[in-house]
């Protein structure tokens, strides 16, 4: 029976303040809102705008970008109650296992991998793309085998990767100062994108806005999206069909804002902070999407857009080069912060299980001078830069969506379980409308999800089946609740080495 045991909210809380495995706070709401931004603005918008618009929505993008934010406003919501009441590493993991129980919290913990890791590897290899492009323009030619979507060995990313590593071992505060520089870039270049892209917009190029929908080859077989195999349709793109089917798909672009609460626990004032940041980096997100998809589709026929650097070659496009080479290297700068804030969302969420015990305690240990999860640091940059160097990632963009989402279903059914369990607990967010906005929630990631393809549906089954076997092989048996309490002397006193 012990599959469902919870661990209580004050446990929860008084496990962070073991001196050993504690993390230093010092986040403000606006380091928060940086965060999400610097997290959320990325390959989404730098690339998938483009090969979405062309493939899938036609001008209409700017309307899966709206649907795609209201789905995302809704988990929001949630998520801001969740991180205001539980400030604690390890986002909805923490959240599952305060409420749910353990194998729950385990398959949203193992989830949570395709979202942070995988997303990091796959925003990596986009990474990759830039540079490779931006070399080129500055004459450096690298080989197409050791860069971009199509390499074999993908040698940029996996180094950008190391090197975001060693940052992060190094300390959060760091950090995040790398990170608002980097954010500063990146904001600045997309704002250049839509003011200087209104000088260039062709208005015929809005029409039709919503093309007609057509069989096309992209939505074949086990492309197509499950609710169309579901309802026995036939496989289209373009239309009102397509105008969802692209919403699941640029939901890429809003991730992260969810990772916001992974760092509850290395925030100052948590009850205040984390609704602030997270609301507030999605608010600007939205915002800046809407804008950049709408000018760039009014740039160039939707037919034409380009599916690697859209943005840069849109003014390319209209004749100016040089405006198409600064996109470039914001959007490099751009998305070094995902890479970056992905893989700190990945340690957090390893220490937190790490912490309870459903993986190896040790490493869970806080490097004594820098104050940050040093083991699971390196680990987890160890194999994002495999998958990154090794594996052609493009399809699995999806695969980190579909993740995703489901953890956004699970977070929004346990702010209702909480409030029927826990109704005593200070809940400085409350999530307005309970049951009402979390049921919402719950359907609108749900509809997402039947709008990925099928073959995203097997991926993401198979890999949950796996994390089925190694919680019964491993985290029941060790599992900190599956033992009486520790004396003071136990393995969480063992000294940091
Ligand atoms: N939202 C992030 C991006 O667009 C994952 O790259």
């Amino acid at each position: 029976m012990g599959m469902f045991r919870t661990k209580s909210i004050e446990q929860t809380i008084k496990d962070t303040e073991a001196p050993e495995h504690r993390l230093r706070r010092r986040l403000s709401a606006l380091d928060l809102t940086v965060f999400g931004v610097g997290v959320i603005v990325g390959t989404g918008i730098f690339v998938l705008t483009g090969r979405v618009a062309r493939d899938t929505a036609g001008p209409a993008v700017a309307l899966s970008f709206v649907v795609a934010a209201v789905a995302c406003g809704l988990a929001a919501l949630c998520y801001a109650e969740f991180a205001s009441t539980v400030p604690v590493a390890g986002s909805a993991y923490t959240f599952a296992y305060a409420t749910l129980g353990e194998f729950p919290a385990w398959i949203i913990g193992w989830d949570l991998i395709l979202e942070l890791a995988l997303g990091a590897a796959v925003v990596s290899v986009g990474w990759s793309g830039y540079f490779a492009s931006l070399m080129a323009t500055l004459g450096v030619h690298l080989p197409p085998g050791l860069a971009g979507e199509g390499a074999v060995f993908n040698l940029p990313a996996m180094l950008i990767v190391l090197l975001l590593t060693v940052v992060l071992v190094a300390g959060i505060k760091l950090s995040s100062r790398t990170n608002l520089v980097l954010v500063t870039v990146k904001v600045a270049v997309v704002l250049l994108v839509i003011f200087a892209g209104l000088f260039f917009i062709d208005s015929r190029n809005y029409t039709p806005f919503i093309p007609p929908a057509e069989a096309t080859q992209s939505v074949e077989g086990l492309g197509a999206p499950l609710i169309q195999v579901l309802f026995g349709l036939t496989p289209t793109a373009y239309g009102i069909a397509g105008v969802f089917s692209a919403a699941a798909v640029v939901f890429f672009a809003f991730i992260g804002f969810d990772i916001v609460a992974t760092a509850a626990e290395e925030t100052k004032n948590p009850q205040r902070d984390m609704p602030i940041g997270i609301l507030g980096s999605l608010a600007v997100c939205t915002a800046l999407y809407v804008g950049v998809s709408l000018v760039v589709v009014g740039m160039q026929p939707y037919q034409r857009l380009s599916s690697a650097a859209p943005l840069a070659d849109a003014f390319r496009a209209v004749g100016q080069p040089w405006l198409a080479t600064v996109i470039s290297i914001g959007a490099i700068a751009g998305l070094t912060t995902v890479v970056l804030i992905m893989m700190l969302g990945q340690s957090r969420v390893f220490f937190a299980m790490s912490r309870d015990s459903l993986l190896p305690r040790s490493l869970a240990a806080v490097h004594p001078k820098y104050g940050t999860p040093a083991r699971i640091t390196v680990i987890i940059g160890l194999v994002t830069a495999v998958l990154a160097g090794f594996i052609p990632l493009s399809a699995l963009a999806e695969l980190v969506n579909i993740g995703t989402l489901f953890a956004f279903v699970i977070v929004s059914i346990a702010v209702v379980l909480l409030r029927r369990t826990r109704p005593e607990l200070p809940r400085p967010f409350r999530t307005p409308l309970v049951p009402l906005v979390p049921i919402l929630s719950v359907l609108a990631s749900a509809y997402l999800m039947v709008n990925l393809p099928v073959e995203t549906w097997l991926r993401f089954l198979a890999w949950m089946a796996v994390g089925v076997v190694v919680y019964f092989l491993y985290g029941r048996r060790h599992s900190h609740l599956a033992r009486p309490p520790e004396p003071a002397q136990g393995d969480a006193r063992r000294p940091v080495g």
